[in-house]
């Protein structure tokens, strides 16, 4: 979608949190049947994060938010709306948007959860922009956070050492420049992917029984090949298509920031779109898979290591359950 409003909206601030505790692969070596070899060959991840029991989504969430707001040098009462991306909220309901918005003390704000898994966080991004384009907020804060450490099956080797915990926010404000911040998005769903990637208890179908937690479908179910091919394909479509019809090609890009999911597929994506592998922000070697959180912690890292230059042109894609998946374009303007 290309801006159709009075204002353009970009990112002015960024922030994130990960958990102290850091988890090792031998931490999986020691009770499962896997290697260290297995998986930083498989995967590219070394260790990951784990929020302690006491830590749940909301935690990590606000500490994010609280340093995205120090960035900016802004309070939480000026904050007009609060977006959290999560497959892990901290309850079914209230949203966790709610949650985080009492402990920031955020106190002149409306607000809301989305769930569109690993694409969670380009999803509520797109939607933050709207109302920053259409002028009917000066700012928001969209925030990923996910504690996936919860959400796994800890006796299932073939997803629970892909995952992590951590959250990152960003804020997002109003300008007249057309030309910086926001330029272009593309977005998809397709629900015939969701067999092959999903949390099949805790909801309506299947409410919780002793059965359903016996049956261990409160867990992630993954079907790790199915996912992994399409979403090399449909992250790496989107990114070409949303390139050609800006008339941007690799060379334009300063970086490619995906969801990281797998250095195999951040690898084979990369190669498709015909971007080095050096201009792709990575940090899955560090924190695994944090779902929501993967592209603005890795933005957010990026940033605070100098690495991003005002004027840089990024392109966000991420693939995750539902399916869903999408890319966005955007020009760095702080
Ligand atoms: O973030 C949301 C979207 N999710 C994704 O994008 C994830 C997409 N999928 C993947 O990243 C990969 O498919 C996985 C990392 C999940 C699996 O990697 P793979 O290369 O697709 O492995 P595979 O499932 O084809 O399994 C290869 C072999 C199998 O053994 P055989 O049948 O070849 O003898 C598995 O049983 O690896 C075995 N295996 C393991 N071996 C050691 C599976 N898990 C493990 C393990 N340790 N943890």
């Amino acid at each position: 979608m290309k801006n159709t409003g009075p204002f353009n909206a970009y990112i002015s601030a960024v922030g994130h949190y990960f958990p102290e505790k850091v988890i090792s692969n031998q931490f999986y070596v020691n009770y499962l049947d896997t290697t260290d070899e297995w998986i930083r060959t498989r995967t590219g991840i070394a260790e990951r994060r784990f929020a302690e029991a006491d830590q749940p989504t909301s935690f990590m969430a606000v500490k994010a938010a609280q340093m995205a707001l120090e960035n900016r040098g802004m309070t939480p009462d000026e904050i007009e709306l609060i977006i959290v991306a999560t497959v892990s909220p901290d309850m079914i309901y209230p949203s966790t948007a709610c949650i985080v918005q009492d402990k920031l003390g955020a106190k002149n704000c409306w607000g809301y959860d989305i769930l569109a898994a690993c694409s969670g966080f380009i999803f509520a991004l797109t939607t933050a922009v709207q109302f920053i384009q259409t002028g009917v907020h000066k700012n928001v804060m969209v925030i990923g956070a996910d504690k996936m450490s919860m959400m796994v099956d800890m006796q299932d080797r073939n997803t629970c050492l892909l995952f992590g915990d951590a959250a990152a926010a960003v804020i997002i404000e109003a300008t007249d420049d057309k030309n910086s911040g926001f330029l272009d998005n593309i977005m998809h769903i397709d629900g015939s992917g969701a067999k092959f990637l999903y949390q099949p208890g805790g909801g309506s179908l299947n409410p919780t029984t002793f059965e359903t937690v016996e049956k261990r479908m409160h867990f992630v179910h993954q079907s790790g090949q199915n996912v992994f091919k399409e979403a090399v394909k449909g992250m790496a479509d989107v990114s070409v298509e949303i390139m050609k019809r800006n008339n941007l090609s690799s060379d334009d890009i300063a970086y490619l920031v995906p969801h990281q999911a797998n250095l195999r597929i951040i690898q084979a994506t990369a190669d498709r779109m015909g971007v080095s592998i050096d201009k792709v922000m990575v940090n899955i070697h560090k924190y695994g898979n944090t779902t929501s959180a993967t592209i603005p912690s890795c933005i957010s890292e990026y940033w605070q290591a100098g690495k991003i230059k005002k004027g840089d042109n990024l392109i966000l894609t991420s693939f995750g359950a539902g399916y869903t998946w999408g890319s966005i374009l955007l020009k760095w303007a702080i």
